[in-house]
């Protein structure tokens, strides 16, 4: 299997923005935490969440939603990669068409928009970071619809398709990014 620096490397070839590749970086260290959690593979859970988005600057998602994740999958095709990678990236997106079968399918469709729920909640903490942050402050902002509203509640509620309660989800995602601070500037 691909390692995970030359991911890295394919990551920094393809995306330039640092705001996409912290997002990415904030979903690998969210599947890993779930991977563990559900008893499964890290490196494989951690590598499709970290690859998921990579035709992001290639693909205009208005113009054609349905080619996020298929664009990625063509990109890989001939590295080392599990099939169940490309089949959670392609599941990442409903647009694609693919169906949520697999746990990991399942997992990374709905940890995608909780990264960005909780950049925002930390953003507007005093001290700016995910340290002071709080499972309780992230939920109440959840509620709030108007705020991230990018961040899809109905897909981050999906946790119930793994059997998670949002709080737990919530706290298990906190707690992953908290362990990447450093990489995610905050
Ligand atoms: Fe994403």
């Amino acid at each position: 299997m691909i390692t995970r620096d030359q991911t890295l490397s394919l990551v920094n070839k393809y995306v330039q923005t640092n705001n996409s590749i912290k997002h990415m970086l904030a979903t690998e260290a969210i599947m890993r935490s779930l991977a563990k959690h559900f008893n499964e593979d890290e490196e494989v859970w951690g590598l499709s969440g970290l690859l998921h988005d990579l035709d992001m600057e290639i693909v205009d998602y208005h113009l054609d939603p349905a080619l996020h994740g298929v664009k990625t999958v063509e990109i890989l095709k001939s590295e080392d990669i599990p099939q169940i990678v490309f089949d959670a990236i392609l599941a990442h997106n409903e647009a694609t068409g693919k169906s949520r079968n697999e746990l990991i399918e399942k997992c990374i469709y709905s940890t995608d928009p909780i990264t960005g729920l909780i950049v925002a909640s930390a953003l507007i903490r005093p001290e700016r970071n995910l340290a002071s942050l709080e499972v309780k402050s992230i939920l109440k902002k959840f509620k709030n619809k108007q705020f991230a509203a990018g961040a899809n509640r109905d897909i981050i509620m999906s946790c119930s398709e793994f059997k998670m309660e949002l709080d737990d989800f919530i706290a298990l995602s906190l707690k992953a990014m908290q362990s990447i601070s450093d990489d995610l500037g905050l």
